[in-house]
């Protein structure tokens, strides 16, 4: 063998040498890789799986009644016997708009929260925020016709109110009691918001509280305070009760502002006018 061949054999088996090492590297990496994907994952906390609430549907509030206490409806001159109408129980009692009449009425058991007592009353209550626009009114009032107002009937309870209507039935007829009184559970006066005025000095209210200069300021300014005239003359069909210059309702000073404007009671507002028989 040449010096010349015993190189190239030498160099051919080193390079030989060298893949073989390469190809063992290449198998190592290979190895490492699939080991790692191989391997065991190390667990991670599945998260407590939250069960997506399903939304339960809002119930939509059934309206209750009372029933008629007595059938078939009866009218007298126009207006009709409460007890011979079914009436929707109200849903939102506190609500200082809310409208009751002969056709919305309460429960026996609601009585308003935040009942205070009255300045300038026959020891009357109303609601806190009656009783403050009363007495703004009443300042006002003394200011710009030299005389103040007397409240002399505000809160009346469910029962109050029972007593009245039978009372009124019994001294003065069935005809005059369906026209001005409220049967129990369909008067304002159980909200806490009603108001029977007369200027200060009397101590009952009268018919001609409109004609007077308190009873007249009254009904110009008591928006301005948040109150409304609720039974006037040109209303009668609309609400079933008959001119009543001395009743006045708090309905927030937003809403009495636009009645006022607009010559509307709260029935037209709400557009619940009673339906008059003939007009069903
Ligand atoms: N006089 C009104 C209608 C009432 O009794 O509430
Ligand atoms: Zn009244």
């Amino acid at each position: 063998m040449t010096l010349m061949a015993a190189v190239m054999i030498a160099a051919a088996l080193l390079c030989l040498t060298a893949g073989c090492n390469q190809k063992v590297e290449e198998t190592a990496v290979t190895e490492t890789v699939e080991t790692s994907v191989i391997s065991t994952p190390t667990p991670t906390l599945s998260p407590t799986p939250t069960s997506t609430p399903t939304p339960s549907p809002s119930p939509t509030p059934m309206p209750e009644f009372v029933e008629p206490k007595i059938t078939p409806a009866a009218w007298y001159n126009g207006f009709v016997d409460p007890r011979t109408v079914r009436a929707t129980v109200v849903s939102d009692p506190d609500d200082i708009t809310v409208l009751v009449n002969k056709y919305y009425t309460l429960t026996a058991d609601y009585e308003p929260s935040d009942l205070v007592a009255v300045p300038h009353s026959k020891s009357q209550q109303l609601r806190e925020v009656a009783a403050n626009a009363y007495q703004a009114m009443y300042d006002a009032c003394r200011e710009a016709t030299g005389k103040g107002l007397y409240l002399v009937s505000g809160y009346r309870s469910f029962s109050i109110q029972t007593g009245l209507f039978q009372r009124a039935v019994n001294n003065r007829g069935l005809k005059f009691a369906v026209k001005r009184n409220a049967y129990q559970g369909r008067s304002e006066h159980q909200l806490g918001l009603a108001l029977d005025l007369c200027p200060e000095g009397q101590t009952v209210y009268t018919d001609n509280f409109g004609s007077t200069e308190v009873g007249q300021w009254v009904n110009q300014n008591c928006y301005r305070f948040g109150f409304v005239r609720r039974y006037q003359g040109d209303y009668i069909d609309e609400t079933g009760y008959d001119d009543e210059a001395w009743h006045y309702r708090y309905v927030g000073e937003e809403l009495a502002a636009y009645l006022y404007e607009n010559n509307m009671s709260l029935e037209a507002y709400y557009g619940r006018c009673q339906v008059l028989p003939g007009d069903e």
